[in-house]
């Protein structure tokens, strides 16, 4: 079972759309699915069928036209959840049921006030029932995270005997150091009978913003699928950003561990996302921020102009950004304006560049960025004290 493909399970449909306002209908929801399979993802959670009516025809359309991909519906371990995520998923390639129920401390005390026999039972019932509809069933045990190890250990034995073929891992609250999540996953593959027939999954959700740190510990240690977001949308702080784990791995080939994922559609799949849900990327996001690859201070853009590695990890063009870019502000040196100038048709000797970097500077101090229209009105008057060669 252990190979070294990481699966990239999404849930931006459905962990990611929890989220408020982020609200899709099924057309919007089925152009996302479209392109998550076009993207190369090994899952997609197409939704939780017995929340909603919508969500319910959501997966069931979505079902119907996934080519590659398996189509995943979420159910509580609860019969009748599992029941309508079969019918919801009827028409997939790939159907997979994704059932499970919480299991640290705090959940069976305060959410189902029972024991931790008693929430074996139904994590055996639930596996088995769904089972009886599809071969493909992941378990869940939420919280995971905080739940004590040997418990976890014990539940996952029963439910692969039950015949779940993913047990999902979730750090729910965000809560683990990322060691700690890595140890977990090491735990259960050497006290766990009957795991090397399963995929350990990571569901690592962002509150102390660990979420990409844990799924990779998750990995490292013999996960071997990981569930995402498309820009780490989801509950909270959110979940781990899909373009993040996949990133990681490229970028540390030495790890011997590979997705599935054309990285060169990552940037506008990112882009497709934020504009259906309406939810805005900050600037600084790795991978898929406005500024992911923007250089804005004069040590850095000298070094960027001179050699794009000195200041950046990985080819923009690598996740589908067209080129780094050379932000111009009050921070920039004289070779990001010689750089920009030449870009838009300006030749400069040393003494026109001078001159024009005395003027680029009293225009950079007041206002935030120079942009291309600036520096043709600093030419246009550097022109006239000194004749520059129009390229
Ligand atoms: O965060 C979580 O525990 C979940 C489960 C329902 C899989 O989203
Ligand atoms: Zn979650």
């Amino acid at each position: 079972m252990q190979d070294n493909k990481v699966h990239i399970f999404d849930t931006t449909l459905r962990d990611g759309e929890q989220v408020p306002g982020c609200k899709l209908d099924t057309h919007q929801k089925l152009i996302i699915a479209e392109r998550l399979d076009f993207l190369g993802v090994d899952v997609i959670e197409a939704g939780f069928p017995v929340s909603s009516p919508g969500d319910f025809n959501s997966v069931s359309e979505i079902a119907k036209i996934v080519k590659n991909a398996t189509v995943c519906g979420l159910t509580r371990a609860v019969e009748n959840d599992i029941k309508v995520a079969a019918e919801a998923l009827k028409h997939a390639k790939f159907p997979r049921i994704h059932t499970g129920i919480g299991t640290s401390d705090s959940h069976i005390k305060f959410k189902f006030n029972t024991t931790q026999d008693k929430v074996i039972e139904r994590a055996i019932g639930a596996v088995s029932y769904a089972k009886s509809f599809v071969e493909d069933v992941e378990f869940y045990a939420e919280d995971a995270g905080r739940t004590d190890n040997a418990f976890l250990a014990k539940i996952c034995e029963e439910v692969i005997k039950a015949g779940a073929t993913v047990l999902n891992i979730p750090d729910t609250t965000g809560y683990c150091l990322p060691e700690e999540y890595g140890a977990k996953i090491k735990y259960l593959r050497e006290h766990v009978k009957g795991i090397e027939h399963v995929i350990l999954s990571c569901h690592c959700h962002n509150d102390l913003g660990m979420a990409t740190a844990n799924s990779i510990a998750g990995v490292i240690n013999g996960a071997r699928q990981i569930e995402c977001t498309i820009n780490g949308i989801g509950e909270r702080a959110g979940n781990t950003a899909l373009e993040e784990v996949v990133m990681v791995l490229k970028q540390h080939p030495y790890l011997d561990l590979h997705t599935n994922i054309n990285t060169k559609l990552l940037y506008d799949t990112s882009i497709m996302v934020r504009e259906k849900m309406g939810m805005p990327v900050q600037p600084n996001k790795a991978i898929v921020g406005a500024n992911a690859f923007a250089h804005s201070s004069g040590i850095h853009q000298d070094g960027v102009i001179k050699n794009r590695e000195t200041y950046e990890i990985m080819d923009p063009k690598e996740v589908g950004v067209t080129e780094s870019a050379i932000v111009l502000t009050a921070r920039s040196g004289r070779a990001a304006l010689a750089y920009r100038a030449k870009k838009i048709g300006y030749e400069l000797t040393k003494i026109q560049l001078d001159l024009a970097y005395t003027s680029f500077l009293t225009c950079a101090d007041n206002q935030k960025e120079v942009k291309d229209d600036d520096i043709h009105s600093i030419m246009k008057s550097v022109n006239q004290i000194s004749k520059i060669a129009i390229a």
